[in-house]
Formats: C-alpha cells, sequence, structure tokens
C-alpha cells in the first residue's frame, strides 16, 4: 500500500507496525485537508482524495493528528499544524503555562481506502505539557511529557510504541491481518 504523506518518518514507522502484512511505500504528496473537528472526517476524506491522486489502484492509508489540551477545551486539536507554524511551540507552552490543569493527550486517525473500502483506525496517548526539554522528535514533542520523559528525550523506538499513531498503527495492522484470513 502506499502511504499518503511528506513525511518519511511516518513512513517508516508503519512499515514497523505492517511490515508482515504488506509493503509500506511512500507517494509524497499534500493532500487537502478539510476542515472538521473530527480527525477521522479530515483522514478518510483525504485517503479517498490521495486515493485517486496516486493512481486509483493501490490501496492508501494518510494519517492526521493533532495535540488536544484539555484546559483548552481540546485546542489546537485538527488545527495543531497551523498553530505550530504560527504560534509556534514555545508560545503555546507560555499559554499553557498559566493553566493549573496541564493535561493534553495527543491523538491521531489512519484512514485506509481501496477505492470501495475505507475504514478508520484511532489512537491517543495521555501526557502533561511541561516546559520544553529533549531534543528528538518533532512538532509538540519536547512540551508532551509521559510517564516523566518528554517525547522529544525519548528514542524513536520508545516514542513510536507508545504513540497515538502507533497505537492507530496497530489496530489498522489487526483489521488486516483479520481481514486477509
Ligand atoms: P499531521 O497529522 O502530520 O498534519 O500533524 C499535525 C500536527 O500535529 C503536526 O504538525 C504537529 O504539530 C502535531 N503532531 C502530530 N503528531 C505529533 C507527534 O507525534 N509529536 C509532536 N507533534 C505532533
Amino acid at each position: 500500500m502506499k502511504f499518503v504523506t511528506t513525511n518519511e518518518g511516518k513512513v517508516e514507522e508503519a512499515r514497523e507496525y505492517l511490515a508482515e502484512l504488506t509493503t509500506v511505500e511512500q507517494f509524497d504528496y499534500d493532500y487537502v485537508e478539510i476542515q472538521s473537528d473530527s480527525l477521522a472526517d479530515i483522514a478518510a476524506y483525504g485517503a479517498e482524495a490521495a486515493f485517486e491522486a496516486a493512481g486509483g489502484e493501490e490501496p492508501v492509508i494518510v494519517d492526521d493528528s493533532g495535540l488536544f489540551i484539555g484546559g483548552f477545551d481540546g485546542f489546537p486539536g485538527p488545527y495543531s499544524a497551523y498553530v505550530q507554524d504560527t504560534l509556534g511551540v514555545q508560545q503555546v507552552w507560555a499559554l499553557v503555562k498559566t493553566l493549573d490543569d496541564r493535561r493534553a493527550a495527543f491523538r491521531g486517525c489512519v484512514a485506509y481506502t481501496d477505492g470501495e473500502t475505507t475504514e478508520t483506525f484511532e489512537g491517543s496517548v495521555q501526557g502533561e505539557l511541561v516546559a520544553p526539554r529533549g531534543t528528538g522528535g518533532f512538532g509538540y514533542d519536547p512540551i508532551f511529557e509521559h510517564a516523566g520523559e518528554t517525547f522529544a528525550e525519548m528514542s524513536t523506538e520508545k516514542k513510536n510504541a507508545l504513540s497515538h499513531r502507533g497505537r492507530a498503527l496497530a489496530k489498522l495492522a489487526d483489521w488486516l491481518a483479520d481481514r486477509d484470513q
């Protein structure tokens, strides 16, 4: 199948979960994201559009994710990339540190389509926002702490094993394995 993304790291992560079930090739394409509060709607719509753009034959997956801050009613959620590009992680932290409750979650949705069937798989991981620490990862990783470490302080393997995307990919792997039995 093709993973429609401009991020090669996500493709490598998907290969780890799907290796025994299918090959995963990157289709480096920036699909148009609809505006919605639902990651599943954004990912499903993106997968169907990307399926056509990728030639309309091989199954595709896309993934949509975001940081949901409890004290801000889930903001920035589906708008996380935009907020990262505009405010940036330091300013998000400056806003969050005014909150007493700094709990947050990364949520992700992987959508699969083969042109006939479209399925979505969601994953999430809970954490707490902290002053930036660590140099690994990307996006909000330096301010997202889970079990005492920020995602930017963890090895890629450790982060992938507990990340929202890893959990969604594991569900996709189970579904593919059941379907192909
Ligand atoms: P997208 O799903 O790749 O468009 O990701 C949306 C945005 O959510 C990214 O630009 C990041 O700001 C944030 N994000 C998603 N997943 C992660 C993660 O694993 N670590 C840090 N930030 C993330």
